[in-house]
C-alpha cells in the first residue's frame, strides 16, 4: 500500500509528480522519491514524508517530461532511503515504483544474485527490476516483453511502472491487484494509485485491470493482457470535483471530513429516498432483488471501521428485515473454511474498495456460488469491479487515515438496504418503514446539531488528552459506536483504547476500572437505556470517570457522570448516525492536543493493499 504517479507529456514531470505524490501520501508516508528520465535516468530518494523529498532534490537538476514517484508504506525493510522507491536494476538502465508485495522474492533474489545482479535494498521490488533486466538479457527481448516475461514469474500482488534509459519517451506499467488508473490528457498521460494526482488535467481516465499492462509510447496509449492480448482501453469520464481533494481552510483533513457529514450523509441517501413519493430506491439491487428476500443468511466481510458498519448492519438487518446475520473479519474469514452456500449473500464493505483481505473474502465466497453485494466508496476500485452488484456510498474522497465520513455513509446505505429488505420480505410494517424514512431524512440535520458540540468537547479531550487507556461502553446499536469510538482514539492519539458491550464489563474489565480511567459510555435514550443506567451506577461506584453521550433532555445520566455530551434524538435504529460524531471529535481534539499527525498517524496507511 503505497501510493504511485507518473507522468509522460509536454510539461515538466517533476512538479506534477510531487503534487501528486502530496495528494497520494495517505497510502503511505514513511519515504519517497522520484526518477527523471532527460537522456540520464536520475533517481531521487529520501526517508520521510514528500516535503523532506522536495528539499532534498530543490538543488539537484529535475528537468524532464517523463518521469515517475513513490511514497512507501514499508513492506519488505524498514524505512529508509536505501529501501525507498524508485528501484534501480543492477545496470542502473531500468528503473521501477511498485504498489504491492512480491511473495516469492527470496528464491528470485537468489536466482539473481547468482546470475551477478547486485542488490542495496531490503526490498522485493529491487527483485522485480532485476528480474525484467535478466529477462531481457537473457531474451534480447524489448522492455515491454521482458515486463511482461516477468509478470508470469512473480507471485503477489502489484502495480508498477518502469523506466528504461534505452527507451527515453516510454512508459510500462503493470497491475495486479493493486490499484491504478490512467488519464489521458492532449498530448500527455497520467498514471496514479487514484484519480487525485490526475483530475486538475484530465477528466478521461481509463482504470487498468488485473493482469494488464500498459505501454505509453509515440503519443499511443496501448494495453495487452499478461497473455499478449490486445485490448480496447475503455476511456471513462471522472466525476472528481478537485475542492473535495483539498483541506478546504480545514487544519486537517479528518476535521474537514468529520464536518462534511452531514453532506455526505444526504449524498448517500440521494435518489434513494424519496420522502414525498414514501419510496426507497436502490439500483444496486433491483437485478438481486428475490435473492435477498430469499436469503437463507446475510454474511457481511470487511475490516477495521468498515467492520464496525458491518456490526451495526448486523442489527439492522435482523431487526427490520429478519433475515440472520454473520459480521466476519475478511482477515478470518478468508482462511478459516467457512460454510458458504449458494443460498447466502455476501455484502463486502469497503470505503477504499482495495482492501486485500476484503478483496480475498470475496473470492473465496465467489467460488463458493453466494451472491456478492458492495457497499464501497471509491468508484471503480477492485471490489467495486469484484462483486455482482452493489451500492456506492457516494460519501467523496476521504483522504484522513481515520475513518469518518465513510462509517456513516456505509451506516446510511446498510439502513436503506435494511429498510428496502424489510419492505419486500414484509417485516416491516408500512407504518414502521414511513416512521423510518421520515426520520432518516431529519438525521443530516441532526448530526449538524451534533457538530456544533466541538469547543464542548474540545474541552473535555483538554481534561483527558494524557490518560493512557480509555474505556468506551455501548450496548445493541451503541456497541459498535463504542468499538469504533475506541478504534478511532487509539489510531490518532496512541492512547491505549478498548470498546466494550456495556453489560460485559462485570465480566472481567470492570477490575480495571479506578479513578485514573476515563470511560466513554453511550447511554442514549432506546431500549437498553435502563441498563446503561445500572452499568454508569456500577463504574461510578468504583469511582470511574465517565464522560457520557446521552440524548437531549436526559435528566438521570448528568446527575452521575462527570461529563455530559448531549446528542439529538433519533430512533434507536439510526443513532449509531448521531452517537458516533461526539467520539470522533473527542478523539481529532485530543489527537491535536497530543501533538499527533491526525491525517497520518504512525504506522498506518488508508488503505491495505498487503495481507
Ligand atoms: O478501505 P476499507 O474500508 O476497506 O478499510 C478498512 C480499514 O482498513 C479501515 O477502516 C481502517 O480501520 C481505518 N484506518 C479506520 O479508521
Amino acid at each position: 500500500m503505497c501510493g504511485i504517479v507518473a507522468y509522460l507529456g509536454h510539461r515538466e514531470a517533476c512538479p506534477i509528480i510531487l503534487k501528486g505524490l502530496h495528494r497520494l501520501e495517505y497510502r503511505g508516508y514513511d519515504s519517497a522519491g522520484v526518477a527523471l528520465l532527460n537522456g540520464d535516468l536520475n533517481v531521487y530518494k529520501k526517508k520521510g514524508k514528500v516535503s523532506d523529498l522536495e528539499a532534498y532534490i530543490a538543488e539537484k537538476d529535475t528537468h524532464a517530461t517523463v518521469g515517475m514517484g513513490h511514497t512507501r508504506w514499508a513492506t519488505h525493510g524498514e524505512p529508509n532511503d536505501e529501501n525507498a522507491h524508485p528501484h534501480y536494476s543492477t545496470s542502473e538502465r531500468i528503473a521501477i515504483i511498485h504498489n504491492g508485495i512480491i511473495e516469492n522474492y527470496a528464491a528470485l533474489k537468489k536466482h539473481l544474485q547468482q546470475q551477478g545482479h547486485v542488490f542495496h535494498s531490503d526490498t522485493d521490488t529491487e527483485v522485480f527490476v532485476n528480474l525484467i533486466e535478466e529477462i531481457q538479457k537473457q531474451n534480447s527481448c524489448s522492455l515491454e516483453e521482458a515486463v511482461r516475461l516477468a509478470l508470469h514469474e512473480v507471485v503477489g500482488a502489484y502495480a508498477i511502472v518502469v523506466l528504461s534509459k534505452d527507451a527515453p519517451n516510454q512508459l510500462i506499467a503493470a497491475r495486479k491487484g493493486s490499484p491504478m488508473v490512467i488519464g489521458i490528457g492532449d498530448g500527455e498521460f497520467f498514471i496514479a494509485s487514484d484519480a487525485t494526482p490526475i483530475i486538475e488535467y484530465t477528466n478521461e481516465v481509463v482504470y487498468v485491470n488485473d493482469y494488464e499492462i500498459v505501454m505509453i509510447r509515440d503519443g499511443q496509449l496501448n494495453i495487452r493482457t499478461k497473455e499478449d492480448v490486445s485490448q480496447t482501453p475503455y476511456i471513462q469520464k471522472l466525476e472528481l470535483e478537485l475542492d473535495s481533494i483539498e483541506k478546504g481552510g480545514y487544519p486537517h483533513f479528518m476535521l474537514k471530513e468529520i464536518f462534511e457529514q452531514p453532506r455526505s450523509i444526504l449524498d448517500s441517501m440521494r435518489g434513494r429516498l424519496e420522502l414525498e413519493a414514501s419510496h426507497l430506491n436502490m439500483g444496486g439491487i433491483r437485478a438481486y432483488e428475490q435473492k435477498f428476500v430469499n436469503a437463507q443468511r446475510i454474511i457481511i466481510v470487511a475490516c477495521g471501521t468498515s467492520w464496525h458498519a458491518g456490526l451495526v448492519a448486523e442489527y439492522l438487518i435482523e431487526d427490520l428485515a429478519r433475515i440472520p446475520v454473520e459480521v466476519e473479519y475478511a482477515s478470518e474469514f478468508r482462511y478459516r473454511n467457512p460454510i458458504i452456500t449458494e443460498r447466502d449473500i455476501v455484502i463486502a464493505i469497503s470505503q477504499s474498495g482495495e482492501t486485500a483481505d476484503t478483496l480475498a473474502a470475496i473470492e473465496l465466497a465467489k467460488s463458493k456460488g453466494a451472491t456478492i453485494f458492495g457497499i464501497c466508496n471509491v468508484v471503480g476500485s477492485s471490489i467495486a469491479r469484484a462483486t455482482d452488484a452493489g451500492a456506492y456510498t457516494h460519501a467523496g474522497p476521504e483522504i484522513g487515515v481515520a475513518s469518518t465520513k465513510a462509517f456513516t455513509a456505509q451506516v446510511t446505505v446498510l439502513t436503506l438496504l435494511a429498510m428496502i429488505m424489510g419492505q419486500k420480505r414484509g417485516t416491516l410494517t408500512d407504518t414502521k418503514l414511513r416512521e423510518l424514512m421520515v426520520e432518516l431524512d431529519t438525521i443530516p440535520a441532526k448530526v449538524t446539531k451534533a457538530l456544533e458540540l466541538d469547543t464542548e468537547i474540545r474541552a473535555i479531550a483538554e481534561i483527558f488528552k494524557d490518560a493512557s487507556n480509555f474505556l468506551y461502553l455501548g450496548r445493541g446499536y451503541n456497541f459498535p459506536v463504542a468499538l469504533e469510538g475506541a478504534l478511532k482514539l487509539k489510531e490518532i492519539s496512541y492512547i491505549h483504547a478498548e470498546g466494550y458491550p456495556a453489560a460485559e464489563m462485570k465480566h472481567g474489565p470492570i477490575a480495571l476500572i479506578d479513578e485514573n480511567m476515563p470511560m466513554v459510555v453511550i447511554a442514549t435514550r432506546d431500549s437498553s437505556y435502563e441498563k446503561v443506567v445500572s452499568n454508569i451506577q456500577e463504574v461510578k461506584a468504583r469511582k470511574g470517570r465517565i464522560i457520557a453521550v446521552v440524548s437531549e433532555g436526559d435528566k438521570v445520566i448528568p446527575a452521575m457522570a462527570e461529563f455530559v455530551i448531549e446528542v439529538p434524538h433519533t430512533s434507536e435504529v439510526l443513532m449509531p448516525l448521531v452517537s458516533v460524531i461526539p467520539l470522533q471529535l473527542l478523539s481529532y481534539h485530543i489527537a491535536v492536543l497530543r501533538g499527533c499527525n491526525v491525517d497520518q498517524p504512525r504506522n498506518l496507511a488508508k488503505s491495505v493493499t498487503v495481507e
